[in-house]
């Protein structure tokens, strides 16, 4: 056996490693093969650092959790790079996640040169192949450009919002951006109801597509220190420790994926840490000690942050959409953008750390929503009950009074247009469900949809059966 003292980074003191047989390692590892990996870790840091117990225990209880589990992360390394057969599947992931290998040592007369050479080849072969899957998954140049006009054809009303973030995204389209951060972090703000989550699925759909979800953190579970935990998963020992954690895993099984961090305000600061760090290096290291990238990740945080004070002025000035669609018809007024964006970056910069800010690549501010804006979302929303008929060969057709009746039942100052989605679904689609379920509706019919008198009215006109000629034949 033979013991080196290297010196790593975080810690204060020199890490003293021992270097055994293969023999040896291979004993170790037939008798630790069973256990989990973060226990078999504990074990192989247990055995193969000399001074754990004194020294390097002192150290660690003196440091930062995340700092800690860094140098437990370097020092686990040293052990298998000292030790080649203790865990070949280590180099791989730690040299995919781009982690920082080489400030293990700092002794000039380096003794294992060709261990040193084979973890850089192993992470050239790997990084290869990493820039081969992001060039795959990476949108073509067409589909790219298309993508602002998309986004506009789907979020309405948010046309600065989209601008700024499809501009921030051509960096890393383009390659220049920074490769160990993730693609985009963007903070949404802005009124409830106005496009904010909308925007972050549209934008997963056309980036990331297919069948996967983007993934959603609702930061309002998150409020005490303790919950940390579920993001990352519970630490070995503890109950749901093999279950990992809820942002951890789902970004592992799902690496290019739009993270969402809903009312990022709630989250508790120690939360807030572990967010810095992932927008700082683009890792996160679970509790089973894996390391978690989200470089290939766009992180969406979205908070309603100086919201109240807008719309409180909004409803004491009789500005913005109340309840009744002649009032709307008159006060077509939003508050001026200038007014709203100046307000919410009040709120945000008093409440939020600069830390956290600088991290951040663009504030993105949403508009409230006109009443034009209102009508074509409406009318987008219409479109979905036509097009499902029109698969059963039915017709829609409906008056400019069924959008009126949409916006009056479905918006609101305090939801925005979140309502209509529901009001189309509850008083419409369940009332021609009704017709289609009750009577006779064959294909070619039509059905009539009109709003009066604050109630929806629904008609049917079937096709005209075409009379046999009985003089014929
Ligand atoms: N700008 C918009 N364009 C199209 N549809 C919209 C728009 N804003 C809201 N909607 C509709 O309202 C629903 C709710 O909007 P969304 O979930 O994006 O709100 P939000 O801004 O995230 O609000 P909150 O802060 O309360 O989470 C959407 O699913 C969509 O149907
Ligand atoms: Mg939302």
């Amino acid at each position: 056996m033979q013991i080196y003292q290297i010196h790593i980074p975080e810690l204060h003191t020199g890490v003293k490693f021992k270097v055994v047989s293969t023999k040896e390692v291979e004993d170790f590892v037939q008798k630790h093969k069973r256990k989990s990996d973060e226990n078999f870790k504990k074990e192989v840091l247990r055995y193969f650092i000399f001074n754990l117990k004194t020294d390097v225990a002192s150290s660690l209880n003196m440091m930062s959790r995340a700092a800690a589990e860094r140098a437990v992360e370097a020092m686990y390394a040293g052990c298998v790079m000292l030790n080649p057969g203790l865990d070949s599947d280590h180099w791989i992931n730690m040299a995919y996640a781009g982690a920082p290998l080489n400030p293990i040592y700092d002794q000039d007369d380096d003794p294992f040169d060709e261990v040193r050479d084979f973890i850089k080849k192993t992470k050239q072969n790997i990084d290869k192949k990493n820039k081969e899957v992001v060039k795959s998954r990476k949108m073509t140049k067409h589909k790219f450009l298309g993508l602002a006009n998309h986004l506009k054809s789907k979020v309405i009303g948010q046309d600065e919002a989209i601008e700024e973030v499809v501009s921030a995204l051509t960096r890393a389209q383009a390659d220049m951006h920074d490769e160990n951060r993730p693609l985009g972090v963007f903070l949404f703000a802005g009124s409830s109801g106005v496009g904010k989550t909308h925007l972050a699925s549209e934008l997963h759909r056309y980036m990331f597509g297919g069948s996967s979800q983007m993934v959603r953190i609702d930061c309002g579970e998150f409020q005490h220190k303790h919950e940390n935990q579920k993001l990352t998963g519970s630490p070995p020992g503890y109950v749901g420790h093999d279950e990992g954690g809820q942002l951890s895993n789902q970004v592992k099984n799902n690496p290019y994926t739009v993270v969402l961090l809903d009312e990022v305000e709630k989250a508790h600061q120690d939360i807030w840490n572990t967010f810095l760090r992932v927008f700082d290096e683009g890792v996160l290291t679970d509790s089973k000690g894996d390391l978690v990238s989200f470089r290939n990740t766009i992180i969406i945080l979205t908070t309603n942050l100086g919201n109240d004070k807008i719309v409180n002025d909004m409803i004491s000035t009789g500005a913005g959409f109340t309840q009744s669609v002649e009032f709307q018809r008159r006060t077509t007024t939003t508050p001026a953008r200038a007014t709203v964006k100046k307000k919410t970056e009040e709120a945000i910069s008093k409440y939020f750390r600069p830390e956290l800010l600088n991290r951040i690549d663009k504030t993105v501010i949403f508009n409230h929503l006109s009443r034009e804006d209102c009508i074509r979302i409406a009318q987008i929303e219409m479109s979905v009950t036509a097009d499902k008929l029109s698969r059963k060969g039915i017709s829609l057709e409906y008056t400019d009074n069924v959008i009126d009746g949409l916006i009056n039942l479905g918006i609101d100052t305090i939801r925005g247009a979140r309502g209509i989605s529901q009001v189309r679904r509850d008083s419409i689609e369940t009332s021609l469900a009704n017709m289609i379920v009750k009577s006779v509706v064959p294909k070619g019919t039509i059905f009539h949809i009109d709003y009066l008198d604050n109630e929806f009215s629904f008609n049917m006109t079937k096709p005209v059966k075409k009379k046999k000629v009985e003089e014929e034949g």
